[in-house]
Order: C-alpha cells, then structure tokens, then sequence
C-alpha cells in the first residue's frame, strides 16, 4: 500500500512533537514500523513522567492551521499537565481508513484519540469508547444530523469536530462582469454560465481559464461530488436508509452523464484526476469561474496574497428536483478502547471541542461551527455570510452518504461506487451499463434489495 502523507511542516514545541512530513510517498510497512517506534517511545512511561497522549487525525497541516493546532495543543499541555504527540495522516480519506483500520487490529494501544470521518463510525464503532455517557450535557449543542452520523446503534461514536458541506464558490467579479445577477441556482445554469465566462476569458488571452472545478479523481471525494449531482436530481441516495439499493435511476445516470460532458468542456480533462486540492489550486490562481469545495478552502482563497481575495463568495450548490444539496462531511474526535489512558483521552477530546476552541477555530480557520448556537453571534455572522446558509444547510439541505446503513460495509460499497462512477468520467464506460452493474455488485456487497430512490431520499440527512 502506498500512502501520501498530507503536507506538514512543524516541529515540537515544548511538550508537543509535530511530525515533520512533505508531501511524499513512503511504503506503508516503512510507515507502521515508524509510527511503531514512535508509540514506543512514549508509551513506555516512567512512574512520574508527565502522560503523553497519542493524536491521530486528518486536519490539514498547512499553515495557517498548523499555527492554531500547535497553539491548541500547547495550550492543553498548559492547563491540564498531558502532553500530546500529535501523528499526521496520509490524504485521501481511503488512505486514511486503511491506516486506522490497520492500527486498530493491532489491538494494542496505539493512538489514544482518532479523528473519525463523519462516514466510519459504522465501519470503526466497535473498537471506540461510547462518549454518550460523558457528553450529555453538549450533545443537545450540535444539528441533530451531525450527532446522528456519528452515531450507531446508539452508541456515540465521536464528538464532533468541524462539520463539511459540499459549498459552490463563485467569482463575484467575473460574474458581475458577463451580467449575471446571481450565482446559478441549477445545474443547467451553472453549465451555460461557466462556459460563457470560460470562453470570454480565453478570448481575453486567459486560455487555461476554465469554467468550473470539482473532485473527479477516484477517491471518497468523488463520492461526495457524485453524490450531490445526483441526490440534488431526486436520483436517490445509493442506498437508502430503508437499505433499498436505488442506484440505478434514470436521474442518477442522467446526473453523472451530465458530469461526464463537463470533462473537457467547461472542466479540465485532467479534473478525472483532481481532489480538493487541486480544484483549489486552480482555482485559488484565479482560472476558475466556478469551484465545488469543502467550506474550509474560503480562508485559503481570501488570504493576503490570493489573486481572488474579495472577488468571490460562497453559495449552496445547484439543484433539481431534489434541493440544493451539499454531501455531509467533516470529522469527530473519538477515544480508541485500546487506550491505556482513557480518562486522559476524553479530556483531550473534551478540551478541543470546548466551545470557546470551536470558536476561535471559526473565526481564524473559517471551519464551519459543529454548534448551532454559534452561527447566531454577530461576529461570526459578519465574518462568513455565507455560514447563514450552513446552518440552515445542516438542517435541511444536506445529504448523507449510506455509511450508517452500510455500516461495515460502507467502504466497499463506497469503492464500488467510486469505479462505476469514475469509469463513466474517462468515458470507458456508458452510464447505464455502469449504474447496472454497479447495482449487482451492490446486492453481491450487502445482499439487500435493490429498488427505486424513495421521496425523501435527497434530504435524508434531516434529523
Ligand atoms: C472531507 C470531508 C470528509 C470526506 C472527505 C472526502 O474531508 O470532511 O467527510 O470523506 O472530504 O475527500
């Protein structure tokens, strides 16, 4: 297995070691003897050595939220005398679940604290602590959605750490410019859009602009994206919460071929290869009238040097019949039940979710608050106009990918999806034919039935 490791670039400080990790490839048996050695080295504590925790998660470790980590983490150190080895991760989220899984099933403690995509909590649940137990009082704090995909059979899996919604941005500028009053509300608009700004900004001389950008690159983040073209279509979830496989729907094939078009038209033909960050270099140089993104890549594209800074916003993403629907996404903290410190652990969690590091996050990373109540201040509302539509988007307007009725399942199902889909984009196959064979592969996977997406399937993330 080859795992890339995210871009990371700090040093210890004090109590806190931050991996120092460039982009790079490494073999993952090197990876484990590694982190092996590492976990060694502090778990075998001395009787009065200060307790160290293990911290695995997949935040982004380039500036500027490297900075506010180290920052946290120290500040953690401070008040409570724990001190945290912080572990960086590779980064796709496949990657990621791969190196979870693979230390989990050592059965020795490893990592103390894991960060848990809001889809794993079915596939990982057994081996963490239920917090339920120790977080009742916060609970009723966060979208009930948010809660429930972290949960499973009952048991809290995670607490939440920074919520994802799949966001259009746009160029407020460029839009102004060929005379739209407002970003497009359809997918039919985002098309004649996008490629009208694209061919008037060639025209200009700009000729590697391109209309819009997205994930198309075989990864979980082409689940998120396809799911959102065809929920938003009223083609139905994949599997539904009643475990009816409804993939194969005329909506949900008209909606990837749709996507597939968009492959050398008004996207790039190498967008079948892009992920979050390469949608974002793109465009964050200013050669993109349109992006879908995660809602954390707004700081990213108005920071100090960026050629777009105050010439775009951020809005919900285009619709059908089915809504204007962004993919669930984000993370949770959770407490592995390896843990020789769990009690340590949960104050570890405890602490970075506090409602006062939620919001300096908010305020300096520009991540989405997990707290509802904290959308309603006046300085976050005038900082991020746009998180009046998250909240209300975390409410209604989001949709869940099937990991909780795919439970353990869901990775396998989610990887089958990702082949069918990604091999409509490169045009090796016909949507129809792949929708149908990915449906048998679907029943072979989970052996339930297959079916029609039901009515409410789009906003199925609704409480
Ligand atoms: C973001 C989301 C996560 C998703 C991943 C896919 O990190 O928060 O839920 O699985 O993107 O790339």
């Amino acid at each position: 297995m080859i795992l890339r490791i995210r871009s990371s670039g700090a040093g210890g400080i004090g109590g806190l070691h931050f991996a120092r990790v460039n982009s790079c490839k490494v073999f993952g048996p090197a990876f484990i003897v590694l982190l092996c050695l590492l976990l060694e080295g502090c778990t075998r504590q001395r009787v009065h050595e200060p307790i160290t925790l293990i911290y695995l998660d997949q935040r982004s470790m380039t500036p500027p939220y490297q900075k506010e980590y180290e920052r946290e983490l120290q500040q953690f150190t401070q008040e409570t005398g724990i001190r945290v080895k912080f572990l960086p991760s590779p980064e796709s989220a496949q990657e990621q679940l791969a190196l979870w899984q693979e230390l989990l099933a050592t059965g020795v403690s490893g990592p103390d604290v894991y960060g848990i995509d809001v889809i794993w909590p079915g596939i990982l649940g057994d081996d963490f602590i239920d917090l339920k137990p120790y977080f009742g009082n916060e609970i009723p704090e966060y979208f009930p959605a948010i809660i429930k995909s972290y949960t499973v059979d009952n048991k809290l899996v995670a607490i939440p750490h920074g919520p994802d919604a799949g966001l259009l941005f746009y160029r407020t500028d460029l839009l102004r410019e060929y005379g739209y009053g407002a970003p497009p509300s359809t997918w039919d608009e985002l098309e004649t859009m996008a490629a009208r700004i694209q061919a008037g900004e060639r025209a200009k001389g700009k000729r590697q602009f391109w209309g819009f950008v997205w994930q198309g690159v075989a990864t979980e983040a082409l689940t998120c994206n396809a799911l959102e073209w065809q929920a938003s279509e009223g083609g139905g979830r994949i599997i539904e919460d009643d475990k009816t496989i409804s993939v194969n729907n005329p909506q949900a094939i008209r909606a990837w071929q749709r996507a597939a078009h968009w492959v050398g038209t008004i996207s790039p033909p190498s967008e079948i290869s892009y992920n979050e960050f390469d949608a974002m270099n793109v465009w964050s140089a200013g050669d993109a009238a349109f992006m879908r993104n995660w809602p954390g890549h707004y700081l990213l594209s108005q920071a100090a040097k960026s050629p777009i800074r105050n010439k775009f916003d951020v809005t919900l993403l285009p619709g059908g019949k089915g809504g204007r629907l962004g993919t669930l996404g984000g993370i949770g903290l959770g407490v592995s039940r390896f843990s020789t410190h769990p009690r340590e652990a949960r104050e570890l969690v405890r602490f970075l979710t506090r409602r006062d590091m939620e919001l300096t996050r908010v305020l300096l990373l520009s991540d989405p608050p997990d707290r509802e109540e904290l959308y309603q201040l006046p300085e976050v509302q005038k900082q991020y106009p746009h998180f009046a539509l998250l909240s209300q988007g975390f409410k209604t307007g989001v949709v869940s990918r099937p990991s909780n009725v795919a439970g353990k399942k869901y990775a396998e199902v989610s990887d089958a999806y990702i082949r069918a889909v990604h091999s409509v984009l490169t045009g090796e196959k016909g949507a129809p034919e792949a929708a149908t064979a990915l449906e048998k592969e679907l029943v072979n996977i989970t052996g339930y039935k297959k079916g029609a997406p039901s009515s409410g399937s789009a906003g199925s993330a609704r409480p």
